[in-house]
């Protein structure tokens, strides 16, 4: 049997402008949450029988970083489990979106599985990105994962079996701390909200 732990990183300065992509910093309440997430994970405060993850995985981005920077254990940057690369899109709110590039914001609409944004990537592109980690991860146990909704979006719909059309609707909210078990071939997924 095998654990996996998941989790967005805290809510960045981008994420309270409603900024999308980037590489902005944590706000004090993601701050906040990296404190909590290490109390849950063998950090300061926390309880000495509780979880530790044997490997810390994160993308290159300071967000995610930062998030895990209380938590004990060896880390590992990955490319792979960077944001969606909105291209012509990063940086901008979804109102300037529609406002700036009305055409490309109904084509997303319109099937945001495979949209894939200008000089961006799309969700099918994920798709094929995470496979690698996925697999990496299927050969470990204790492993916590801090990446981003997009892309955890795509990792969980292999533990919950959720179908490609659905997977760029699935809730990973902020703040939440995912606990991944394997039973053989069946996977439960535990919710943990922290609060900040
Ligand atoms: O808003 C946070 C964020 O991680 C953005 O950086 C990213 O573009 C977006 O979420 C992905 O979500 P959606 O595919 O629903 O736009």
């Amino acid at each position: 049997n095998r654990t996996f732990f998941f989790s967005r990183h805290g809510e960045s300065e981008f994420n309270v402008l409603g900024r999308i992509g980037g590489n902005a910093d944590l706000s004090s309440r993601g701050r906040k949450y990296s404190e909590n997430l290490a109390k849950q994970l063998g950090g300061p405060g926390s309880n000495p029988n509780g979880p530790k993850p044997r490997l810390i995985w994160t993308s290159e981005l300071q967000r995610t970083i930062h998030t895990v920077q209380n938590i004990p254990g060896p880390r590992t940057t990955l490319k792979d489990l960077n944001e969606i690369n909105a291209g012509i899109c990063e940086g901008l709110t979804y109102e300037e979106i529609q406002e700036r590039f009305p055409q490309e914001f109904a084509w997303r609409d319109q099937d945001k599985l495979k949209y894939r944004y200008p000089l961006g990537e799309s969700y099918l592109d994920l798709l094929q990105r995470v496979d690698g980690v996925v697999q990496a991860l299927l050969l470990n146990t204790d492993v916590l994962v801090v990446s981003h909704q997009a892309v955890l979006r795509c990792i969980l719909a292999y533990f919950k079996g959720s179908s490609p059309e659905e997977i760029p609707y699935v809730n990973v909210p902020l703040h939440t701390l995912l606990i991944v078990k394997s039973y053989g071939y069946d996977f439960k997924i535990e919710t943990v909200p922290l609060k900040v």
